[in-house]
């Protein structure tokens, strides 16, 4: 019954991994004692506030102090769009090739800090080395990448000929002042991902990032100015959704918003912006999902089992791609959830700075007492698949233990539950089409894993799926930049695709050369 697939932390048997492990512990090492401090930052000033600082404590052990942040108020937002609109026409007309560079000094700055900021999403965000090292990577490659696309689509000007011989010559700009409201669980790479389209399309922004994970957000914004991206062109605001979102989102000198977090409150931001006595702006919005992974009686059981844990667990469930339901063909139900509960069993919950750590805590309490609150619900109205165990000290901080369950069917779940718990449906190969209606009906359309061995299975389901990113035999998180790019549709979000070469457009607006400014 045990997982039989590949473990490469807990047994110390790769030697390569073992060195490169101690080698990412030693860069960290220096970050492991820092107490860092954050605060707005309008105009390249760090602005002292009138409030408590609000400390922010290591997810695996409250007692742990990371540091110290001065929460922003309403005239900070005023002041901040105040100075982004300044500094916005100078930006406009800085030459693409020039911002690109400042985005590729950001990254080159970016790597130069790997060990900070690797201790910053450990410590901060209580993500796993790996998840550290991954989310620095994708950071990088967000800032080059859209450097390269920026002079892409911002150099090049369209000349049309029209039928009777005049001419009109296009090309892009960018729109004014972006606002970029960011999550937690990509604190650093979700952050800069959209602040780096921004401004390479030659806008300002005014940045909000979740109050959870604000000095990871305070350092990037630091090296943007070390990386020569003007004072006025970035703007950040540290504080809270609930006091800086509205008087953000509902003033009229904001020429769009880019917003990664939970569907409700995108429809907030919406409404907030409707609602406003000006033109509508573009809204791009990357939401949660309600993912499902599909496997038929011709999957690989234990590459299932894998992709499947993967999927569901890492990063302690807390990411948008997350497999949520997997959908198991009855057939083979039999194998696939003993190997499950094997594989949950061996799986080690705990501080994510041991070689060991599987699975980290999740982000804060209010978060583990709604997870909580599911799995409760959970316990009375399915049955429980396993629970993998919590560490004996797991009280220290916020733990939630993974968990599997297995439910009637998708319609059983109201919500997203963005955390480590995993539901299972069997299926019989005749209701396969029923499960997709099923899957489409949720309204959400973001990742969706297939395993099956058959061509034609594989086809039939990725044609009626409506999911904006669809992997086949492998796992479902961890789309790459540059070639995978990502986001969904419906409940989970406008697009474009993160990564992608229709992203940055939307920054834009298209203008006739000879057009006044
Ligand atoms: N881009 C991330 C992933 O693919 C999710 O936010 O996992």
């Amino acid at each position: 019954e045990l997982f039989s697939g590949e473990r490469k932390n807990s047994y110390g048997y790769n030697i390569e991994i073992d060195a490169q492990w101690n080698n990412f512990k030693a860069m960290i090492q220096p970050f492991m004692a820092t107490t860092w401090q954050a605060g707005p930052i309008i105009n390249g000033e760090v602005l002292s506030t009138n409030t408590t600082p609000f400390s922010i404590v290591a997810p695996y052990d409250h007692n742990h102090i990371v540091g110290q942040v001065n929460f922003a108020s309403a005239s900070h937002v005023d002041l901040a769009l105040e100075h982004a609109e300044k500094a916005y026409p100078a930006w406009r007309d800085t030459p693409v090739t020039d911002r690109a560079q400042a985005l590729e000094r950001l990254a080159d700055l970016l790597e130069e800090n790997y060990g900070e900021l690797m201790a910053l999403c450990h410590r901060e965000a209580g993500k796993t080395l790996q998840d550290g090292i991954d989310e620095v990577r994708e950071a990088v490659d967000f800032c080059r990448y859209y450097a390269v696309q920026a002079r892409l689509a911002m150099s090049e000007t369209e000349t049309l000929q029209s039928f009777d011989h005049s001419t009109l010559e296009i090309s892009r700009q960018g729109r004014g002042v972006f606002v970029c409201i960011s999550p937690w669980n990509f604190p650093l790479a979700i952050f800069l991902g959209p602040i780096a389209a921004a401004l390479a399309a030659g806008n300002t922004v005014v940045a909000k990032p979740a109050e959870q994970t604000s000095l990871i957000a305070f350092r990037a914004v630091q090296l943007m100015l070390e990386a020569g991206i003007p004072a006025g062109a970035i703007q950040l605001l540290t504080g809270e959704g609930a006091t800086l979102g509205e008087p953000l989102t509902s003033d009229k000198r904001v020429a769009g918003v880019a917003f990664t977090g939970s569907t409700g409150t995108a429809q907030r931001i919406n409404r907030s912006l409707a609602k406003r006595q000006a033109g509508p702006v573009p809204f791009i919005a990357e939401t949660g999902g309600q993912n499902a992974m599909l496997i038929d009686s011709t999957c690989l059981p234990e590459q299932v089992v894998r992709d499947a844990v993967r999927s569901a667990f890492a990063s302690a469930g807390q990411r948008c791609s997350a497999l949520r339901v997997l959908f198991v063909q009855q057939d083979i139900a039999d194998r696939i959830i003993p190997m499950l509960r094997g594989a949950m069993q061996e799986s080690i919950v705990g501080n994510p700075e041991y070689h060991q750590t599987d699975i980290g805590p999740v982000i804060d309490r209010r978060a583990q007492t709604r997870l909580l609150q599911h799995i409760e619900n959970m316990h009375k109205n399915a049955s429980l698949i396993a629970q993998t165990p919590l560490p004996f000290d797991s009280d220290k901080g916020t733990f939630v233990a993974p968990s599997a369950f297995e439910i009637s069917g998708i319609e059983q779940l109201s919500e997203e539950q963005f955390g480590p718990i995993l539901h299972v449906v069997r299926y019989k190969a005749s209701e396969l089409n029923s499960i997709i209606d099923s899957i489409n009906a949720s309204g959400f359309g973001l990742t969706l894993g297939v395993h099956t061995r058959n061509e034609t299975t594989a086809n039939h389901i990725t044609h009626r799926v409506r999911a904006g990113n669809i992997y086949i035999n492998r796992d479902q998180v961890g789309a790459v930049v540059g070639v995978q790019p990502f986001g969904g549709q419906g409940l989970s979000g406008t697009g474009p695709k993160a990564g992608g070469p229709h992203y940055l457009k939307r920054f834009t607006r298209e203008v006739r050369k000879t057009q006044p400014q």
